[in-house]
């Protein structure tokens, strides 16, 4: 028998179970509910003693999983668990790594050191590392990033004929460049003021009209409100283009987001399936 444990955080059975496909761990079991007053109320129904166990957690919601990730580490180590890693495809928390108003908090930072205490490492696909250079400038524990760029840059080249790779802002960039330049592919990135979490501008000061004939793929790491995405769109538009495909790592899709993406002419959105 395996000495790995992999335990799904609720809602992530289907990746746990994939991941136990793959023979590399057992799949674990675990349940939370809550009290009547909304503490949780968790418990680790599987024999850990002596297993390296992994907690499966896609953080689509951060806060209440947080809390309930670190009852569970405690809870595995005191069943007599080696230890406990955590598998987070999505690593929340990432982007805010600075404080970029007055009095913020820099819960990047906060984040990585909460989890360094509660785990004794950390595996995720494509964190979203801007002003940071490597998750190991915020996490005690040793970390692993997956990088899925290749697997992005792939699809682009089997799936759309002539792309032109476009990146909504800065913070794209780094995806951008990884997805294109190992292909060969064309590629731009635009110029984002973020205005608030629901308004953003995007401008393109690269010379498009040299394209005309590509077909704008937008890549960033993370759809959230999808307004980088449409407004990206939106900014290609009196280019005549034909309508951009959107490709991205993470689908936190918030606040109607995929709405928002139709509204804005972009038809169809591929992402990987980290959340
Ligand atoms: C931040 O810079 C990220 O790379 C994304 O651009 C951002 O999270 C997208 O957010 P939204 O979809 O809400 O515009």
């Amino acid at each position: 028998m395996t000495d790995r444990i992999v335990l799904p955080m609720p809602g992530n059975a289907v990746l746990a179970t994939r991941i136990a496909a793959t023979g590399a761990a057992r799949l674990g079991e675990m349940s939370l509910s809550r009290f009547p007053d909304g503490e949780s109320h968790v418990r680790i129904e599987s024999d850990v003693r002596g297993r390296a166990v992994f907690l499966v957690s896609t953080q689509l919601n951060p806060d209440p999983d947080f809390l309930a990730m670190v009852f569970a580490a405690d809870a595995l180590r005191e069943l007599g668990a080696l230890s406990v890693g955590l598998i987070a495809p999505y690593l929340a928390y990432m982007r805010q790594d600075q404080r970029f108003a007055a009095g913020e908090a820099v819960t990047s930072r906060s984040y990585a050191r909460w989890l360094s205490r509660a785990m004794n490492s950390v595996v995720t696909v494509d964190p979203h590392l801007h002003r940071l250079h490597s998750l190991s400038a915020i996490f005690d524990i040793p970390t692993t990033a997956i990088d899925v760029a290749p697997l992005l840059a792939s699809w682009i080249n089997c799936g759309i004929e002539n792309p032109l790779v476009v990146g909504p802002d800065a913070e794209s960039a780094q995806w951008v460049r990884a997805v294109a330049e190992p292909v060969g592919l064309p590629w731009v990135v635009a110029e984002k003021v973020r205005h608030d979490s629901e308004h953003v501008s995007v401008r393109f000061s690269d010379d498009l009209n040299k394209y005309r004939r590509h077909t704008p793929v937008l890549v960033d790491d993370i759809i959230s409100t999808g307004h980088s995405m449409a407004e990206a769109a939106a900014a290609l538009a009196p280019h005549h283009f034909v309508a951009p495909v959107c490709v991205a790592v993470h689908a936190v899709f918030a606040h109607g987001a995929e709405a928002t993406l139709h509204r804005a002419g972009i038809d169809r959105v591929v992402t990987t399936n980290t959340i």
